[in-house]
């Protein structure tokens, strides 16, 4: 390999450009010991700390240094100050979020995409957009949606996801009525109306992106005791709205009772009152995969567009979102970027129209390689045992003299409190993260609050949940 070797210059930028092609002849063993110090960590998230509760040996103001010492001792540095302050959420007991863990096919296929680090724009010149065209048709299939119908494109996360569920579902609306939103901004649809039941924190955040708002959707009621939509109420509010543009968005998995709407007759409504259909189904969508609740997705084929994750639920490292659409086209009137230096004639999708970013991580790759090296059973297999373990857990809270269920566990989340008021209940799951066993988070359910556990690691097995309940049980 040709290497630069001026070392004798004098200047401080040279001898930086000579510690970068110093790494790169050593480039292998940089490698191994990345290799080495990576599988001590995963390998080691079984027994460490869940949490960690204090990170104040980091300081976060020391000034950065003008000379650097080469990548070794930058691996060393972060093996003494970064890893030991870390959480195992890729271990088997990091209850908190939706955090799925990383299968060893998905780490091999980031750290790949890393190392190649292509720009996954478009077809020019890479095959990169052929392998996210495969991956979103491979998405399809453990989803259960006809890949002729949808198409789509990765994402960082279900957050821009439905970020993009709410600009085609506008754009879509105003070309329905002969404006462009586009082209002449969201004033030409002054009247476009949010509906939602239980719209997940980001789809909040979104609206206000998207300057629609976050105070301006129309709340539709829950059913009792659930998180579901109540359709009569939506058929009243759709029916007394005389906005031009409409969009519902409906749930597949709430976050806290991963309640499912029933997406049949929400599709019925959006249909007979030309509303634009968005399902937030960021975990929820792989249940396709577990014959026992596959029923709960009844009607998503009809959406017109699908939020989902890979970093949750299919277990690749983050950030992976992934949306679906049945209307790629007007995806890409929003999402378009055009310049002269931009512009390709090779054939094939440009993600690059699809998007927030221009530039992108090559996303598929961690994806492919784990549907390469799992298939479509390995996936099931993450979900149909997640599902056993919360109903595992639900099962002990439920014949527990100090503990109680919030709600029956359909899925992958036991949610439950214990005797006491809400400020004890919230002493006590600091309590129970503080074991270092596990880590769960809080949540509010019917006015009360409780601990959430999200079984979502393909790592998490029978031994675990002995250790779970053995570590709240030492608090209570
Ligand atoms: C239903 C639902 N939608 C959206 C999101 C946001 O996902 P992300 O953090 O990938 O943006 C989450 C995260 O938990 C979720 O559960």
């Amino acid at each position: 390999m040709n290497v630069v070797t001026n070392r004798a210059s004098d200047s401080p930028t040279d001898n930086a450009r000579h510690l970068m092609f110093d790494d790169l002849e050593k480039l292998g063993r940089i490698l191994v010991e990345t290799g080495d110090l990576a599988h001590g960590f995963v390998q080691g998230a079984d027994d460490m700390d869940v949490t960690c509760r204090d990170f104040s040996a980091f300081d976060p103001s020391r000034p950065l240094s003008g000379q650097g010492s080469g990548t070794l001792d930058a691996l060393r540095a972060a093996k003494e100050e970064i890893l030991p302050l870390l959480a195992a959420s890729i271990g088997p007991r990091y209850l908190g979020f939706v955090t799925g863990g990383t299968t060893p096919a998905a780490l091999a296929g980031d750290w790949l995409a890393s190392a190649i680090d292509q720009n996954a724009t478009g077809p020019e010149g890479s095959v990169n957009a052929a392998v996210e065209e495969q991956v979103i048709n491979w998405l399809c299939d453990l989803g259960g949606l006809p890949s002729d119908r949808f198409d789509g494109v990765l994402t960082t996360g279900a957050t821009v996801s439905n970020l993009l569920g709410l600009v085609a579902g506008r754009q879509w609306c105003g070309e329905r009525v002969g404006v462009n939103v586009d082209a002449d901004g969201a004033g030409v649809l002054p009247d476009l109306e949010v509906f939602a039941a239980t719209p997940h924190a980001s789809m909040v955040k979104d609206l206000s992106i998207t300057g629609i708002g976050r105070n301006s959707f129309t709340k539709v009621a829950t059913l009792p005791g659930s998180e579901e939509t109540d359709l009569d109420d939506l058929r009243a509010k759709l029916k007394a709205s005389d906005a031009r543009g409409k969009i519902v968005i409906a749930s597949a998995g709430t976050v806290n009772a991963t309640d499912f709407d029933d997406l049949t007759a929400i599709a019925d409504l959006c249909a007979a009152y030309g509303a634009w259909l968005h399902v937030d189904a960021a975990f929820g969508l792989f249940v396709a995969l577990d014959d026992r609740r596959a029923h709960f997705l009844a009607g998503i084929d009809r959406a017109d567009s699908i939020t989902s994750d890979g970093h949750k639920w299919l277990n690749v490292p983050y950030d992976c979102g992934i949306f679906l659409t049945r209307h790629i086209s007007v995806l890409e009137t929003c999402c378009r970027a055009f310049a002269p230096y931009l512009a390709t004639k090779a054939e094939g999708n440009s993600y690059i129209n699809r998007g927030v970013e221009n530039s992108r991580r090559f996303r598929a790759l961690p994806l492919w390689m784990a549907m390469k090296a799992y298939g479509r059973d390995g996936f099931a297999a993450i979900i149909r045992a997640n599902c056993d373990q919360a109903a595992d857990l639900g099962a002990w809270v439920r014949t527990h003299e100090k503990l109680e269920l919030l709600s029956e566990p359909k899925l992958n989340v036991t949610m439950f409190t214990s005797l006491g008021d809400d400020d004890q209940n919230r002493a006590l799951l600091e309590k129970i993260n503080a074991t270092g066993k596990l880590f769960m988070t809080p949540t509010i359910y019917n006015g009360r609050f409780g601990f959430r556990a999200a079984f979502s690691s393909w790592r998490t097995q029978d031994h675990d949940l002995v250790i779970i309940k053995q570590a709240i049980d030492s608090v209570l």
